[in-house]
């Protein structure tokens, strides 16, 4: 498999020889979504279905919204995703990232988070958290995110 990144401002672009050809992938953190199609990813994920508008709003409150495309002049496909919240400054969290279940397993979701935290670096936020699913936390770690460093920060809910 290869895969290469070109570029991590704006539009970036990589390779990827999945699942069955080479395929170009771009990741860009400016290209609208459409929202239908951002809704299925994340359904194709076995996440449960968000009302349309309440995802506008969040995607318009949202500090940072990263797509990664499957590269196709005519007819591009959505196959990853992940945003951030925070105040762009000191603090941002991450949240539904996702990589379509035919793309996952070719190291595009670990690059949609080098992409991520890269783009969190250049506007100046050195401090990232996320809630991970118990069975995703080695994909977390094998990246270097640290899990409760040394049991001092337990997450809350408080369901309002
Ligand atoms: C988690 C997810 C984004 C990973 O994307 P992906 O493209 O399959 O991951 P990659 O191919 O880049 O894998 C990178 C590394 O993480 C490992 N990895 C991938 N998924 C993993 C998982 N669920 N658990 C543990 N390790 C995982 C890979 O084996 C790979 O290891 P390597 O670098 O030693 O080869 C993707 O599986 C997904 O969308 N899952 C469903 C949604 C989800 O759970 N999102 C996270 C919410 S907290």
């Amino acid at each position: 498999m290869t895969l290469e990144i070109e570029s991590v401002y704006g539009e970036g672009a990589c390779e990827c020889a999945s699942p069955d050809k080479q395929v170009s992938f771009v990741f860009s953190q400016t290209r609208p979504f459409d929202l239908v199609e951002l809704e299925q990813l994340l359904q194709s994920v076995g996440w449960s279905q968000r009302p349309v508008g309440k995802v506008r709003r969040a995607l318009d409150s949202s500090l940072l919204k990263v797509g990664l495309w499957k590269h196709d002049p005519c007819f591009p496909r959505l196959i990853g995703f992940a945003r951030c919240t925070g105040d762009g400054v000191i603090d941002a969290t991450v949240w539904d990232v996702a990589i379509h279940p035919i793309y996952q397993g070719f190291g595009l979701g670990k690059q949609l988070m080098a992409y991520v935290n890269r783009s969190l670096h250049d506007i100046g936020v050195r401090r990232i958290t996320l809630f991970a699913d118990p069975g995703v936390v080695s994909f977390y770690k094998s990246q270097g995110w640290i899990l409760e460093p040394k049991g001092h920060r337990c997450a809350f809910w408080y369901a309002n």
